[in-house]
Parts: C-alpha cells; sequence; structure tokens
C-alpha cells in the first residue's frame, strides 16, 4: 500500500519510543552517515533503504536513536551539506517514502530518528540562489573593494580554504564560509527564519524526533562583516573574536526553534553543531529555552592523557549544569579523524577511550563504524577523494572548528598518526561482512575504497567473539541500560596513580589508564567490563595501559 506524502498525519505514524521524557538526557545516539552506511541498490553509494535494512543491527547494538547526515536534494558539492531542496530526498539516497518508511520502522523498533538541517547556507543551485533577484535579499551579497570592485569585500577566508568570496558574473560578491558552492544565508531576512521553521514542521509533521543543527554558531555575522586582519584568522578560529563564528544573535534563532520543538508532541530534540571557544560559551546553546544538546568538541579535542581529561571533564559537567542540561561527549564524526587513528593509540586506547566515554553522565554520540574499531584510511588516492577542501587546500577540513585550525591542528594530528587532515578517511563504506570489498556494503563496490583487511573488521567477523570491539559496545551499552548508576546523574572523582583517572557513578567505579605501561590499583571490586583483561595479584588490579575498566562497587 502506498500512502500519500504530501500531508502526512501524525495519527499515521509509529508513536516515537517512550523513555521517559527527557529520553534525550542521557541517550545513546548513533550518527549514520548515509553515503557509507549501507547500500540497497548497487550503485555503491548508501541509501535509505540500507539504513533500514540495518535498523536491526542497530537496536542489537543497543543505542537510542539514529542520526542521519543530510539525505535531501543536493549537487553534493559537501557531501549533501549543500542543500538544494530541504523538503526533497536526492535521488541518489531514495525517496521521500523511504525516508517516511525508515522513520516508521525505525520508531517500531524502538528506535528515535534525528536529521541534520543546514541552516547557514544552501546550495548554489538552491531555486532562491539561482533567481538573482532573491538572491540578493537571502543571502549575504556585498559589493567589491578597489577602484572597479574587484576586491573581495573583507578578508574572512572559507574553512575550506580560500577566499570566504566569490564575484558572480553581476559583479556583486557572495559570502561562503565554506565552499563557494554553499552561499551563506542572510538571517537577518525574515523570510529565512519563516522558511526553516516550515521546512523543520514538514520533518517534524513526518515523525522526526529533533535536528542536528549544523554549524549552528554560524547565521549571525558581526554587523557591518568587519575585517579579521590578514593572516589572523587561523589563530583565531578557537576563539570567541571571529565575527562570523559564535555571535550572541544566533541564540535568538535557537529560542525560537526551542519553542517551535517544543509545540510537538514527544519531546522533539535539537542539538547543536556549535564551535565556541569554551564550555561556558558552549553551555549558552543549551539553557532552558535554547536547544537540548550541543556537541562536546573539548572532549573530542583532548589529548590521550589524564590531568586534561580530567579538566575537560570537569569544565564541560560544571558548564552545562550551570544551565541545566546534559553534558554531551563525542569521540568521532565525519569530519574528523577516527579517534582509533586520532588519539594515537591504536584499538586500545580507542577501545578505552569509549568506555569512559560511556560511564560519564550524560548523553554520548557515537559514530558509525567506531563499533568496529575501524581506523581512519590514510592512503586513499587523490583520484577518490571527494572532501572539497581537498581541492581548495583548506587543510584539514572539519567542522570549522579546532579541526579547522590550521595553526595547530595539522601538525599535531599529522605527528601523531600520519594522517592528512582531510575528511574522506573518516568515510570509508562500512564493511558488513565476507572476506573482500565491498564486505557486504552493497551489490556494487563502495564510492570510497575499502582497505584490503577490512575483511577481519566486519560485522560478521566481530559478532559473537567476546573479545571483539563490536561486542565491546554491544555489553557497554547493554549495562548503561540496565544499571541505574549510569548515563544521567552524578560522577565524583577517587583516588588514582599519576597518569589514572578514577571517579564513581552510584554503584560503579571507572578507571582509566592514560599511561603506556600497567598502573597498580587497590582491588576496587568486581569487574562489570573491560576495555582488556585487568590481572589481580592478591588484593591489587593491574590495569593494563591505555585501559578502562568498569567496576561493580
Ligand atoms: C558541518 C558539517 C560538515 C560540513 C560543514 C558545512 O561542519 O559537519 O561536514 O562540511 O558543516 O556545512
Ligand atoms: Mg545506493
Amino acid at each position: 500500500m502506498t500512502q500519500e506524502l504530501t500531508s502526512p498525519t501524525r495519527a499515521r505514524q509509529a508513536p516515537a519510543p517512550d523513555r521517559g521524557p527527557q529520553w534525550w538526557r542521557d541517550a545513546v545516539i548513533y550518527q549514520v552517515y548515509v553515503r557509507s552506511f549501507a547500500d540497497s541498490d548497487g550503485d555503491g553509494i548508501g541509501d535509505l533503504r540500507g539504513v533500514r535494512r540495518r535498523l536491526p543491527y542497530l537496536k542489537s547494538l543497543g543505542v537510542d536513536a539514529v542520526w542521519l547526515t543530510p539525505f535531501y536534494a543536493s549537487p553534493q558539492a559537501d557531501g549533501g551539506y549543500d542543500v538544494a531542496d530541504y523538503r526533497a530526498v536526492d535521488p541518489l539516497f531514495g525517496s521521500l517514502q523511504d525516508a517516511d518508511d525508515l522513520i516508521r520502522t525505525a520508531h517500531e523498533a524502538g528506535l528515535r530518528v534525528i536529521v541534520d538541517i543546514v541552516p547557514n547556507h544552501t546550495s548554489d543551485r538552491h531555486p532562491w540562489f539561482m533567481d538573482p533577484d532573491l538572491a540578493r535579499e537571502r543571502y549575504v551579497f556585498r559589493p567589491g573593494k578597489g577602484a572597479r570592485g574587484e576586491l573581495p569585500p573583507n578578508d574572512w577566508e572559507s574553512v575550506f580554504g580560500g577566499p570566504a568570496w566569490t564575484r558572480t558574473d553581476r559583479g556583486d560578491w557572495y559570502l561562503h564560509l565554506f565552499a563557494p558552492e554553499q552561499p551563506d544565508l542572510d538571517w537577518d531576512n525574515p523570510e529565512v527564519h519563516a522558511e526553516f521553521a516550515a521546512i523543520m514542521r514538514f520533518w517534524l509533521d513526518l515523525g522526526v524526533d529533533g535536528f542536528r543543527i549544523d554549524v549552528a554558531h554560524g547565521m549571525v555575522k558581526a554587523p557591518g562583516l568587519p575585517d579579521i586582519g590578514r593572516g589572523r584568522q587561523a589563530t583565531l578560529i578557537g576563539t570567541q573574536a571571529l565575527p562570523f563564528f559564535d555571535q550572541d544573535g544566533v541564540h535568538a534563532i535557537h529560542r525560537s526553534w526551542r519553542r517551535l520543538l517544543d509545540s510537538y508532541p514527544g519531546d522533539r530534540i535539537g542539538v547543536a553543531e556549535a564551535w565556541a571557544p569554551t564550555a561556558a560559551r558552549l553551555a549558552l546553546y543549551v539553557r532552558p529555552d535554547e536547544l537540548h544538546q550541543a556537541f562536546n568538541f573539548q572532549f573530542l579535542n583532548a589529548p590521550w592523557d589524564a590531568a586534561p581529561l580530567r579538566d575537560v571533564i570537569d569544565d564541560s559537567l560544571a558548564a552545562t549544569a550551570s544551565v541545566g542540561a546534559p553534558t554531551t561527549w563525542v569521540l568521532s564524526n565525519h569530519d574528523v579523524v577516527r579517534h582509533t587513528t586520532r588519539l594515537g593509540g591504536g584499538l586500545d586506547r580507542a577501545r578505552a577511550a569509549t568506555l569512559l566515554m560511556l560511564a560519564l553522565p550524560g548523553s554520548a554520540y557515537l559514530y558509525q563504524g567506531e563499533e568496529l574499531g575501524l581506523p581512519e584510511v590514510t592512503d586513499l588516492p587523490d583520484e577518490v577523494r571527494q572532501d572539497p577542501a581537498f581541492f581548495r587546500g583548506g587543510r584539514p577540513t572539519g567542522a570549522a572548528g579546532p579541526g579547522t585550525d590550521t595553526e595547530t591542528a595539522p601538525d599535531g594530528l599529522a605527528g601523531a598518526s600520519g594522517q592528512d587532515g582531510f575528511r574522506d578517511g573518516c568515510r570509508v563504506p562500512l564493511p558488513w561482512s565476507g572476506e573482500r570489498p565491498p564486505y557486504g556494503f552493497g551489490a556494487g563496490g563502495s564510492w570510497l575504497p575499502q582497505p584490503a583487511d577490512w575483511d577481519a573488521l566486519t560485522v560478521e567477523a566481530q559478532t559473537g567473539d567476546p573479545a571483539s570491539t563490536l561486542e565491546l559496545y554491544r555489553t557497554a551499552l547493554r549495562l548503561r541500560r540496565e544499571l541505574p548508576g549510569l548515563g544521567d546523574g552524578r560522577m565524583s572523582w577517587r583516588p588514582a596513580p599519576e597518569g589514572v583517572l578514577a571517579f564513581a557513578r552510584s554503584g560503579v567505579l571507572c578507571t582509566v589508564n592514560t599511561l603506556g605501561r600497567t598502573a597498580e590499583l587497590p582491588l576496587p571490586g568486581r569487574v562489570l567490563l573491560s576495555s582488556a583483561p585487568v590481572p589481580v595479584t592478591g588484593s591489587t588490579a593491574l590495569l593494563p595501559g591505555d585501559s578502562c575498566t568498569w567496576w561493580a562497587i
């Protein structure tokens, strides 16, 4: 039976899973990068039907919700973050019916669905931008400088490299904080506000449980679009001094979206992809009348070292507590080097970092494939790359945050692991089964080549093996559900030797050895779960280097 999609009715939807009103406070949310998750039609590109078929896998993993990266009609100049029609599904990924089916089936399985919304910019193929009159009103156009207007209006640089301005053949310039194919909208225009509210209603009516808001810190620019000063942008990008990020004006927009979300039943949420210079600035996005969550990139960027990790955790908890919001934790996403590689300690360290994250109070975001322990793919040939930053020299890219800090990130990252800082290496399609590429991803290859040694990392190969990373994730997520002390709530630090972190949740102690060698600890209790086997001699636990253990206390 086919159903009319133009006017979806809430009655027809499977109701969203009920895990209490504030389900999001400690939800584990799994990021599906649609293009690379599962391909149903053999074109080598993951799609919505592929995701739907694999929902049982996500259910068995034990996550609460799925966040889908953009699947809207798009020329794909930036992996779909260049949207030409916010109410249409790109044929690459399926149809609106497929989206509807996916949301419904997910709800039936007890999984919530969050979709991406991209309000800072559209595609240059969006009908508004294609119409010169509309474009001038709804995007950021300025005359150029110089005698004939031949110079950009100011010195801002694109996150992907090169100037943030492109001149049209009509002679004026438009702003694009990202690729030239992603013109920035003018949020001073009320029609822009109205349109995004309508787009959100469209997806909320279709049943989505919330939005991940792309570049949530970018929509408002400082009045007069002031120059930054030549060469200063790269050093300032992690601070609040930039005139195009984290301007106070963005908060009024988030407040209006909160009202919209609250007007729907079922605890729909907004999560901000906001890069703010401090945890305190980030907390402003999750004040009670703003969004529900914000990604904690401070945690993602923390080095694997006990003292700074502890500082970041304290800072994050204090900042969000000051506004009554839960903290979120994230280690990997589609913009950064996978944490198996980024932390510089291979799988041992990645597994330990994950158990640390999942023991902390609040909500956690997982990025597809981390549960398989996938490393960053660092040897992609140039001819298969798609990251626009690669072609514009904006190394490294990432989400306009520290990952884009050309002063610090590339050296720190490249030094640790030899990765190149571009984003295709974390977007290689998932290995599901079998001995050879595309490892069950689909019937027709994969849009980026998969390494020849991923046969040992497939879902099939890891399922049922208690030593596998997949089973570690499954057990951790199951314990998070079963043990009342984990998830939302409090934690308190406990004494631990140098290089080791120990904190208690109700009934659970979490120990993390960040050192590269064994650390000794008085035996705290019974092991619930550990990223590596923990030998015990007498009343002493020998915590292996780069390990994390959950103890029943
Ligand atoms: C966000 C996305 C990133 C994209 C950028 C521009 O940072 O996560 O993938 O390139 O926004 O939309
Ligand atoms: Mg496909």
